[in-house]
């Protein structure tokens, strides 16, 4: 590949499927073209879990091959996104001061207070920070600062958003991803990469949730003056509906998916009194499209009205001019945003990746936007390493961390941000993790 265009390879590790998304990036212009999209059924992946390394290790080679030959080039390195699940985030505050007179503030000045703010974590053990999320910087009392390099002032403020994972989760994602013979140059939850992947900076900059309705698991993310300001990954997802059809219905799972994307939550599928007769050991079972439809409602309502209501309080944002848009595969559900807008008292919308129309047809609806926002999260990592920063793992100290920075915005200017953001502590980590799994094989 060294000879070839520069790749960005954004890997989705999904409960229902893995998605390989690759994009070619002008150096020139620091823009990146989708060319292709690949993907294969998700094995041993549950609730957003590696629970069987080999099954995961091979659907990952069989969803980049897949991507390989639709573009006609090797993939050596990957940005992974995972669920997340477990995942616990974490608000500190730094400041520092700039000297007894204004002077502009430096890097050095916000490596430091990006320290301090980072100083007051109290990581438990087993396990580590993901992401390191500067929310907001405060110059000389005055908030909403979106980036102090070069701005004048004596006092530096900032409060982070840390995102702690179980470092085994962290582990388990790269060895599977290694054993499939790839380099994983870098991490990120799923809820961020799929709102990257379908949110426009107009609405993340009004306020807005975001709710990715996978298989397994449903992320949620709370943007507001375009920062997330919650991440989280709630273990409920599509499957559960499934799950809920063929308990209830007593039908076998696949019949019960079928039937799930066939019906409408409209007030009209409601209303259907309309019989479907399904076939099951020998019987003929019998019910309505209204009896389909409440068991889905249920489950929606549990999911909606509890769970993610309470994500929203929790993310301190009362205002969400954006309202709520849905994403994932469950969000093509026939009439959806209407119900989920009725449940939430909010507007609703179904939004699929900002680049569909760069993918190819048929891989670019709303299963898509996670793998399609790595990419974008790659993009936006090198234009400014200060805006996520991938952290490492606690033992390292926040010393490398910051070294990894300087280096990311140094490489950048250079036009190369992309290799030099990836040599991070949490490289080294995983070159670590990596070396002791060639040993165990
Ligand atoms: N048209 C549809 N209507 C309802 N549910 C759907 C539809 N298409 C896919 N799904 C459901 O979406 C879920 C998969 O979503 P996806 O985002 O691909 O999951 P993941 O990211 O976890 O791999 C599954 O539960 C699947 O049954
Ligand atoms: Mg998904």
């Amino acid at each position: 590949m060294k000879d070839g265009p520069d790749l960005l390879v954004g890997l989705d590790l999904g409960t229902t499927k893995i998605a390989v998304v690759v994009a070619e990036l002008d150096s020139r212009s620091g823009e990146a073209q989708i060319i292709g999209v690949g993907e294969a059924p998700s094995m041993g992946i549950r609730k957003g879990m590696i629970v069987n390394l080999d099954q995961a290790t091979r659907s990952i080679q069989a969803a980049i091959e897949d991507a390989e030959s639709m573009v006609g080039l090797g993939i050596d390195e990957v940005t992974v996104a995972f669920s997340g699940a477990e995942a616990t985030s974490v608000r500190t505050k730094g400041m520092i001061s700039l000297g007894r007179s204004a002077r502009q503030v430096t890097m050095d000045d916000v490596d430091r207070i990006i320290e301090a703010a980072q100083s007051e974590i109290a990581v438990p053990v087993n396990r580590c920070i993901l992401h390191t999320i500067p929310v907001e910087y405060t110059l000389d009392g005055h908030p909403g600062i979106d980036d102090p390099l070069d701005m004048t002032g004596v006092r530096l403020e900032v409060e982070l958003q840390s995102i702690i994972v179980p470092s085994a989760v962290i582990q388990n994602v790269v060895n599977s991803v290694g054993k499939a013979g790839l380099e994983v140059s870098g991490l990120v939850m799923k809820p961020l990469a799929s709102s990257l992947g379908c949110l426009s900076n107009e609405e993340a900059m009004a306020g807005v949730a975001v709710v990715d309705l996978g298989g397994g698991t449903t992320g949620v993310s709370v943007f507001s003056e375009g920062r997330p300001r919650r991440l989280s990954v709630i273990p409920v997802g599509g499957d559960h509906i499934t799950n809920d059809l063929a308990c209830v219905l007593r039908i076998p799972i696949s019949r019960a998916d079928a039937l799930k994307k066939s019906v409408s939550l409209s007030p009209d599928g409601f209303g259907q009194n309309e019989k479907i007769e399904i076939e099951s050991m020998g019987k003929t079972l019998s019910f309505s499209v209204r009896e389909v439809v409440e068991v889905i409602a249920c489950r929606l309502d549990e999911l909606f009205s509890s769970l993610v209501v309470n994500e929203l309080k929790e993310s301190g944002i009362s205002m969400m001019p954006g309202g709520v848009v849905l994403t994932g595969g469950v969000s093509r559900l026939a009439g959806l945003d209407a119900y989920v807008s009725r449940l939430l008292d909010m507007p609703v919308r179904v939004a699929g990746p900002i680049d569909a129309n760069r993918m190819p047809p048929g891989m670019n609806s709303e299963e898509y936007s996670g793998g399609a926002g790595v990419i974008r999260y790659i993009l936006e990592k090198e234009r400014n390493p200060y805006r996520y920063i991938e952290s490492d793992l606690p033992s390292e100290g926040a010393v490398s961390t910051l070294r990894n920075k300087r280096g990311a915005r140094g490489g950048m200017s250079a036009g190369n941000g992309r290799k030099k953001a990836g040599d991070g502590t949490l490289k080294t980590v995983m070159e670590n993790i990596r070396k002791s799994v060639k040993d165990l094989f």
